[in-house]
């Protein structure tokens, strides 16, 4: 399968690189700046592309002493280097902000902070006779986002692009296809920046536009039959979009070999456990267990506080039930789970730091004697849902909001008792209700309650209560790696107050959360 590897230098778009390329239909993979050059070359790329960086290549080589904080902040991280072999094995690269920075450092140019930053919207001139700028205008608009500039390109290079402020914003070698900007083409701030990754996509690296759903289909059901020889397959299902999806995919590979089992641990929405098995008891010919372990969740989640530990134990807890329930089955040797791309990421790649443990990555114990299969681990959610639909799902489970493996557990700040879990689900089933009555669950990526553990003062029929506050959170995101809370006409949020309040006993204060991600995260905890 063609593809094209962006190399993660930490920068803050990196995945959004790999998410551009894949939407014009060639297959992107981002993995760290420190890969080998044999493993780069074990995957034949059609090409390769240096990402961005928060690092500094020119605070390097100054005098400690001469550096700002900024700048010893980023001297700190080690500006991240690859071997130059990468530019020699003669597949095109192209290297976007720091990434170009580092091609002229590794060629023998120069970069250094020049003083002359530039931020936000730029307008830049072009040598439109560049393969990577055809079609292009010779004056376009581009995002900038840098200190350091390349201030001396390297032998055998040519200037392709120049700001007022910066002479060099492009450079190629055309014999050897190394190019560089210093702007950010994947960013929607720069109008032309498709054009300019389809010229590099389909005129540099001469790819054809072929990964499309059906491919990712044909390939990972042929995939899943060469590892699935004659043992049986179990699969995680939660009843979201994920799982679903991962286990018809995997059904349609291995067919009556598979059983779905659906763990409820208590800490799922109101009313879920019974809608999944309706659903897909209705709409599946395949073999479906139900697991009713609340009880065993719940006492080992028993004055547990911390979010990672919460995690970490759900997921041991997920995989011994498998374990056990495999062992019923015989024979099995696989485990299905709906893993997707940005839970691979968020649970740390060695480059982006480690955010949260996802349940399903990062809580998996280390002793556990089952092997995985995730079909969906390079996918972002909005393709799973693409995925889904092209399997034939019902556009009611495909649009299902996402929600979290280890459930309302991350929602209840502090410890999980059965008294907080029912007050926090009557509390979300309310959220719900209105999101849907104001016909906004389709618009919004998740909508949802969360239980604080604090308690505050408030006054209810002339009596004082010491009582929860309940937080609503309402986000919008393509894929969950970024998110920005939702405007929420003010009679929805008026409505989820009385109701939360005078409906759900213990509560007596409705906030709303008006943070986007970064800085913060979706879920709370
Ligand atoms: P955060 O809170 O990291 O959430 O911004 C990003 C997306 O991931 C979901 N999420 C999880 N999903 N296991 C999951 O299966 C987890 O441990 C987990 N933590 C967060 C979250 O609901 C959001 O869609």
């Amino acid at each position: 399968m063609e593809n094209i590897i962006v190399l993660d230098f930490g920068g803050q778009y990196s995945q959004l690189i790999a998410r551009r390329i894949r939407e014009l239909r060639v297959y992107s993979e981002l993995l760290p700046y420190n890969t080998s050059v044999e493993e780069i070359k074990a995957k034949n790329p059609s090409g390769i592309i240096f990402s961005g960086s928060p690092a500094s290549i020119s605070s390097r080589n100054k005098n400690e002493k001469k550096l700002n904080t900024f700048e010893k902040e980023f001297n700190a991280k080690n500006a991240p280097e690859v071997l130059p072999e990468i530019l020699k094995l003669g597949i095109p690269v192209l290297g976007i902000c720091y990434g170009m920075q580092l091609i002229a450092h590794l060629l023998g140019g120069n970069v250094s902070g020049t003083g002359s930053n530039e931020f936000g919207k730029t307008e830049i001139d072009l040598v439109t006779s560049s393969p990577l700028f055809k079609n292009l205008k010779q004056t376009e608009i581009c995002w900038m986002s840098h200190r350091d500039s390349v201030t001396e390109v390297p032998n055998r290079f040519k200037v392709i692009a120049s700001t007022p402020a910066l002479p060099i914003a492009g450079i190629e070698n055309r014999s050897s296809r190394i190019y560089g900007i210093q702007f950010h083409p994947e960013v929607i701030h720069t109008p032309s920046g498709t054009e300019i990754l389809k010229n590099f996509l389909f005129n540099i690296c001469e790819c054809t536009p072929s990964w499309t759903m059906v491919s990712i289909i044909e390939s990972q059901i042929s995939e899943i039959k060469n590892s699935v020889k004659d043992g049986n397959v179990i699969c995680a299902l939660s009843g979201g979009v994920d799982s679903t999806v991962a286990a018809l995919l995997v059904h349609k590979a291995v067919g009556k070999k598979l059983t779905c089992i659906f763990v409820d641990h208590g800490l799922l929405r109101f009313g879920e456990n019974e809608q999944v098995e309706t659903t897909f008891r209705k709409n599946f010919k395949i073999n479906f267990i139900h697991v009713k372990a609340k009880e065993r969740f719940l006492s080992k989640l028993k004055a547990v506080d911390d979010p990672e530990e919460k995690r970490k134990i759900i997921g041991n807890e997920f995989i011994r039930v498998f374990e056990e329930q495999a062992g019923k089955i015989k024979d099995v040797e696989y485990l299905v789970q709906g893993t997707l791309y940005s839970d691979v990421i968020e649970s740390g790649t060695g480059v982006a730091a480690k955010i949260k443990s996802h349940h399903n990555v990062g809580g998996l114990p280390a002793d556990m004697n089952i092997k995985l299969i995730e079909p969906l681990r390079q996918l972002f959610k909005d393709e799973v849902r693409k995925l889904g639909i092209e399997l034939g799902l019902s556009e009611e489970i495909v649009r299902r909001q996402p929600f979290p493996g280890p459930g309302l557990a991350i929602r209840i700040i502090g410890e999980v008792t059965e008294e907080r879990l029912e007050i926090l689900k009557m509390a979300d089933k309310i959220v719900l209700e209105e999101i849907k009555r104001a016909n906004l669950y389709d618009k919004i990526w998740q909508s949802f309650a969360v239980l604080p553990a604090i308690k505050s003062v408030g006054v209810m029929g002339d009596e004082r209560t010491y009582a929860y506050p309940v937080v609503i959170r309402a986000v919008n995101s393509e894929d969950a790696m970024t998110a920005d809370w939702v405007r929420l006409p003010y009679e929805v949020m008026e409505r989820l107050s009385n109701r939360i309040i005078n409906e759900v006993n213990g509560v007596n204060r409705v906030v709303y959360d008006i943070s986007s991600k970064p800085p913060s995260t979706i879920e709370w905890e």
